[in-house]
């Protein structure tokens, strides 16, 4: 017991006193007659330190059972001791911060029943597992969930898993070529996970399978599965997660026999068709979820039938029985499929139902029914076709409601004035376009609010004092864009926003300095006046910044460039600031797009845009630059936007100076300034980008970044640039003192789609 007093930081275990019989202490447990410790439960017990080999634990040669699982061993290597506890039956090792590889001497435990190994730092190779597999004749059940099992060759480490097994899980294990079929054969499988081996590859059986699995998870992995075979022969199955497993485009082919079923993912696969409501068997079902298919038809209704009548749905299309209403379903997620028709009543008065997903459908008709879903917690009946007058009042009934979004029907949310109610467990509250005209007093009482979209509304006036001062700690996400918001708002107080949106409003005076933890920040399209504060510079994790289409004024701050090292898009275009571009971009910097576009900039172009090699777009056109042409910006290899237009550059544009000038390039517009000379041939000889057409790249950055960054409220900013994108490829060197010929050349430039040399001072004829 020596160990247990070194490894103990804490002593959590009360009764242990020196003094006493070991055998008394809690979770030890000893063999009557010959007082031998046989087992040892200290799970959860706050142990810390390393486990070494020399450790007296491994003199503890009689345990059966040990539990070490969910301490703290600090990164301890998982001694091949443990092989020598000969009569060990249950051995639990997981989550206790052991790392390294996974002795094979485990396989020396012949009498193991139960064995626990998860964990994320550990690692196991093809010739210990297959040892494991070989020798453990009567393990029933085995955790290997997290180990890295990156060199394991399934087929080989997996073939001979003894028939005992009933259980075996084996989530996120970089699990990779083919997993043996036999393991779906084996007699007395239960429960089966192998969940998120995204490269695990094999099928599951057309027949033999073994029949007593209750539980079956292949979620994200390769292996290909008859949907239908398996529900015909699984008679027990009570889960089936078969999220993420690639049926693009097949029916939801279910068979009848699934009786058992409680809880069923088969999210996120492009299932097409409608849902096979009847062979659902509803009464047992806990979990269903649908999502992220493309699944049609209508929800099925209860049947009008005086005999039966609140107990029986039928399909609406079909006029068929489908069963009995799911009284204990917890969860539905339909979200993103094609369902229409109206949102039955039924789904609303489920009386344990606590999560509701049905976003992104075609759902028609009113939600006066919603109101009567007391249990729900989290509901989501976004981005449908749902319409009517929404009293906000009457879900202060849904007493656990904490999610709520309504964005995006064609809902009118109203408030009663100032109403004194409150809804405490609400922290999470969209309603994107929903007719609002003012801020829903309630929040005032939220201090734990999250998440708050209220963009595209009719709110007018100030952003309310109180409304600040709401979720102080706690918000992170606030949309406010796309209303009518007048006045100044002198200071965010939100600690913790990260993303902070409240562009297309009226909103005047200076622009406020959010916190710095903030990643996104706009204000673009107000009325913002004055100079940039330079405690701007304090906002270190920005990504995305968008002022443009303001009035501010004077200087850009130098340390601008340099605040951010995740800074990706600095947007300040249509605004009146002066002085010269900031030459502070420093080395390293992911900039993409810089958009300084329509200010009263001046000076030259500072060479350290050149330390911008993620730039993709470049916007300096209508300022007061006075420079000449930037060669130098030819080496930046992913700059697809170049426009200059309408400064006071001059000179010739000269020839490239590296082998591949400007190869991403397809807008290019130098025009309205006084460059001269001949037209560069050599630069169009080498616009190879627009020679070829890539359609992959006219997705260009918008969808790309966006996903990144899983923002899908920001897209519009980018929307703009991208149709200019998918419609022109351009070339515009129009309004200059260009002489001499039109280059054949230019011919060659096959996807151009956009050419205006006029007023210059060339000639001949394009072909
Ligand atoms: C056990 O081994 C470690 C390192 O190998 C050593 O530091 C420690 O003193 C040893 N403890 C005992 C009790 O021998
Ligand atoms: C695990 O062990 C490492 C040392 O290897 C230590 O840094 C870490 O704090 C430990 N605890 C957890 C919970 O990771
Ligand atoms: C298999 O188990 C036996 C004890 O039953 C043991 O002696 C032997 O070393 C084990 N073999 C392997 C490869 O672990
Ligand atoms: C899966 O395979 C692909 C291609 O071989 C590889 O890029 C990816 O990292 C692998 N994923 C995992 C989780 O091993
Ligand atoms: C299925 O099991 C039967 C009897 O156990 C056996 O004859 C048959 O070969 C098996 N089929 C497959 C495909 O394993
Ligand atoms: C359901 O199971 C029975 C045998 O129990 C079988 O005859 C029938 O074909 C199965 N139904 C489907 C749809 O597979
Ligand atoms: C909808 O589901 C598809 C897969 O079927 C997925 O690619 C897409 O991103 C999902 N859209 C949303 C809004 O979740
Ligand atoms: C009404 O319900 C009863 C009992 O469930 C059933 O026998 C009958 O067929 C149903 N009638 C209709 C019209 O569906
Ligand atoms: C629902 O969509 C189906 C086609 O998928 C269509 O036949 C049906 O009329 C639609 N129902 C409603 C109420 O729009
Ligand atoms: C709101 O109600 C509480 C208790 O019912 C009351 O104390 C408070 O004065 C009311 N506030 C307003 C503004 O009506
Ligand atoms: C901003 O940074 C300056 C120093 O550059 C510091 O004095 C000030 O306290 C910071 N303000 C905030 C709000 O972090
Ligand atoms: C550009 O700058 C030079 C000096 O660097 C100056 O001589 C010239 O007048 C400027 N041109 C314009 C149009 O401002």
């Amino acid at each position: 017991m020596i160990f247990l007093m070194v490894l103990l930081g804490r002593t959590d275990v009360d009764s242990w006193t020196k003094d006493e019989d070991c055998c008394a202490w809690s979770g030890v447990t000893c063999e009557g007659v010959t007082g031998h410790v046989t087992g040892l439960d200290l799970s959860s017990v706050g142990l810390q330190g390393i486990l070494h080999s020399n450790s007296s634990l491994f003199s503890l040669g009689h345990l059966e059972m040990l539990d070490l699982s969910s301490n703290d061993f600090m990164g301890s290597s998982i001694s091949s001791k443990f092989g020598g506890f000969v009569s060990m039956t249950y051995l639990y090792l997981m989550f206790s911060n052991f790392t390294g590889r996974i002795p094979s001497e485990i396989s020396h435990l012949s009498k193991l029943v139960e064995l626990f190994l998860s964990s994320g730092k550990t690692t196991i190779d093809t010739l210990s597992m297959k040892r494991i597999a070989q020798n453990l004749t009567t393990l029933e059940v085995l955790y290997l969930d997290f180990v890295d099992m990156s060199s394991v060759v399934p087929a080989d480490a997996f073939l001979n898993l003894f028939s005992s097994l009933t259980s075996l899980s084996l989530t996120l294990c970089n699990l990779h070529g083919k997993f043996p079929e036999t393991i779906f054969h084996l007699p007395n499988l239960e429960s089966l996970n192998l969940l998120q081996n995204t490269n695990l590859t094999g099928s599951t059986p057309k027949s033999n399978w073994s029949s007593p699995l209750k539980s079956l998870a292949l979620s994200s992995t390769k292996i290909s599965i008859d949907l239908h075979i398996l529900t015909s022969n699984l008679k027990s199955l009570e889960i089936l997660r078969l999220q993420e497993c690639n049926f693009v485009g097949s029916h939801l082919e279910l068979s009848g026999n699934l009786t058992q079923l409680m809880g069923l993912d088969l999210s996120g696969n492009s299932f097409v068709g409608l849902i096979p409501w009847s062979l659902l068997n509803l009464e047992r079902l806990i979990l269903l979820d649908l999502s992220n298919n493309m699944l049609v038809g209508e929800l099925p209704e209860i049947q009008s039938n005086s005999t039966n009548s609140f107990s029986s749905l039928h399909d609406s299309s079909k006029k068929q029985l489908v069963g009995s209403i799911p009284v204990g379903l917890n969860m539905l997620n339909l979200d993103n499929n094609s369902l229409n028709g109206t949102i039955p009543s039924w789904v609303y008065s489920l009386p344990s139902l606590e999560y509701l997903w049905l976003s992104h459908n075609q759902f028609s008709g009113n939600i006066k029914a919603v109101f009567q879903s007391l249990s729900l917690s989290y509901l989501d009946i976004s981005s449908n076709n749902l319409s009517g007058v929404v009293e906000f009042e009457k879900f202060r009934k849904l007493r656990s409601l904490t999610l709520l979004d309504i964005s995006h029907n064609q809902l009118m949310v109203s408030f009663q004035n100032f109403s004194n109610y409150t809804m405490p467990k609400l922290d999470f509250l969209h309603m994107s376009s929903c007719h609002i005209t003012q801020f829903p007093y309630f929040l005032r009482t939220s201090p734990q609010l999250t998440s708050l979209d209220l963009s595209d509304n009719q709110i007018q006036g100030n952003v309310p004092t109180w409304l600040l001062d709401v979720g102080i700690d706690s918000l992170s996400y606030c949309i406010l864009s796309h209303n009518f918001l007048t006045g100044t708002i002198e200071q965010f107080m939100w600690k913790n926003i990260a993303v902070l949106d409240l562009r297309s409003n009226l909103l005047a005076g200076k622009l406020p300095i959010p916190s710095p933890s903030t990643y996104f920040y706009s204000m673009s399209n107000n009325h913002l006046t004055g100079p940039l504060a330079s405690t701007l510079c304090n906002l270190t994790s920005l990504k995305v910044i968008d002022l443009s289409t303001n009035s501010l004024s004077g200087k850009i701050p130098q340390c601008i460039g340099t605040f951010s090292r995740h800074l990706s898009v600095l947007d300040l275009h249509m605004n009146q600031f002066l002085g010269k571009i900031p030459s502070t971009f420093p080395k390293g910097n992911i900039l993409r797009n810089l958009n300084l576009r329509g200010n009263r900039l001046e000076g030259a172009l500072p060479q350290s845009l050149i330390n911008c090699r993620k730039m993709e777009v470049l916007d300096l056109g209508d300022n007061k630059i006075n420079d000449t042409f930037p060669n130098w910006l030819e080496s930046l290899l992913l700059l697809q936007v170049l426009i200059l237009r309408s400064n006071r550059l001059y000179g010739p544009i000269g020839n490239p100076k590296t082998r591949f000038p400007f190869q991403k390039l397809r807008i290019m517009d130098l025009s309205h300034n006084q460059f001269g000379g001949p037209l560069p041939i050599k630069y169009f000889k080498n616009l190879l980008a627009m020679t070829i057409l890539q359609d992959e790249e006219l997705k260009y950055m918008g969808d790309d970044y966006y996903q990144d960054n899983v923002i899908v409220v920001m897209k519009d900013l980018y929307v703009e640039l991208v149709k200019l994108q998918t419609m022109f490829t351009t070339i515009d060197f129009s309004n200059n003192a260009f002489r001499g010929e039109i280059p054949r050349v230019i011919g060659e430039l096959k996807s151009l789609k956009g050419l205006n040399f006029s007023s210059n001072k060339l000639t001949g004829l394009m072909r």
